[in-house]
C-alpha cells in the first residue's frame, strides 16, 4: 500500500491511501487533508496502522515540525487513531476539535492537551487561508461528529459525509449522491436521525466550490446542489424507516 498525495484546491492536499480488501471488488480509500498556510492544518491523522504511510507522504509536503493544527470531525480510529504518533512526530501542532469531541474522547485520549473549536469557530491559518469548524452533530454518525469549511477556497472537508466505495480517481465533478447512496446501503454508517436534512442544508448554505471526502474522490463543482440532493436523499431513508418501524408517527 502507498499514500497518494494530490492537490484538490489551491494550497490543500489530499493524502489518500486505497485498501483494495475493503468491500472487495471497489476497494475503499481513507483520506486525510493538509491546509499550508503559516500554520498548516491536518485534518484527520488516519489509522493508527497507517501511520507510518501517512507520514511518508506528508514529508513530502512539509516538515512534520510544521504542522500548527490536527483537527478532528469526530473520534474513530480512522480519523484519530494515529493521533499520539503524529503529536509526538509533530511537537508544536494542538489537537482541536469540537466541545463534545474534547470532553467525550480527546481531554482522555490526547497525549496533548486539545483545544476546543465551538460551532462556527474560525482559525485563521494565515497566508489568506482560514478554516471554520462546524457542528454537525449525529451527521453522517457520531455525537460529536463536525466539518472544517476553508473559506478563501471554498472547501468543505466533510469527513464521511459521501462515503463511496472505490478509487478510480482523485478529483470528479460528477454525481457523489449516487454513490454515497450504494454505499450506505451497503455499510449503514449514517445514523439517520430527524435532524440530518436540516444540517446538511446549513452546510449547502456555504455553498462550498469543493467537496473533500474522507472516503471517496475530491468534488469540484457546486457543492450547495450535491448536499441539498444528499439531505433528499436522507430525508427519504429517515422517512421511509419510521413508515417501517413506527407506522403510527409517520
Ligand atoms: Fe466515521
Ligand atoms: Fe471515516
Amino acid at each position: 500500500m502507498e499514500t497518494q498525495v494530490s492537490e484538490i484546491a489551491d494550497g490543500i492536499f489530499r493524502l489518500s491511501t486505497y485498501v483494495p480488501d475493503i468491500a472487495p471488488p471497489a476497494g475503499f480509500t481513507f483520506n486525510q487533508f493538509v491546509v499550508l498556510g503559516e500554520e498548516p492544518l491536518m485534518f484527520h491523522t488516519g489509522l493508527r496502522k497507517m501511520f507510518s504511510l501517512n507520514h511518508a507522504a506528508l514529508v513530502r509536503l512539509l516538515s512534520p515540525e510544521r504542522l500548527r493544527w490536527i483537527a478532528y470531525g469526530h473520534f474513530e480510529a480512522d480519523e484519530c487513531g494515529a493521533m499520539n504518533e503524529w503529536l509526538a512526530a509533530a511537537p508544536h501542532a494542538t489537537p482541536a476539535h469540537g466541545q463534545t469531541g474534547v470532553d467525550v474522547s480527546l481531554n482522555d485520549f490526547s497525549d496533548r492537551a486539545p483545544r476546543i473549536l465551538q460551532d462556527g469557530e474560525v482559525i485563521d491559518l494565515g497566508a489568506g487561508k482560514r478554516v471554520r469548524f462546524i457542528d454537525t452533530p449525529h451527521t453522517p454518525h457520531g455525537w460529536d461528529a463536525g466539518v472544517l469549511y476553508e473559506e478563501s477556497t471554498g472547501t468543505l472537508l466533510c469527513g464521511d459525509l459521501f462515503t463511496q466505495l472505490g478509487n478510480d480517481r482523485a478529483t470528479t465533478d460528477g454525481d457523489i449522491v449516487g454513490p454515497a447512496a450504494a454505499a450506505e446501503d451497503i455499510f449503514r454508517y449514517s445514523a439517520l436521525n430527524p435532524g440530518m436534512g436540516a444540517t446538511l442544508r446549513g452546510l449547502a448554505d456555504l455553498a462550498p466550490r469543493t467537496l473533500a471526502l474522507m472516503h471517496g474522490p475530491a468534488f469540484t463543482g457546486d457543492g450547495s446542489a450535491a448536499l441539498r440532493a444528499l439531505a433528499e436523499e436522507y430525508d427519504r431513508r429517515v422517512t421511509s424507516e419510521l413508515r417501517e418501524r413506527l407506522p403510527s408517527a409517520a
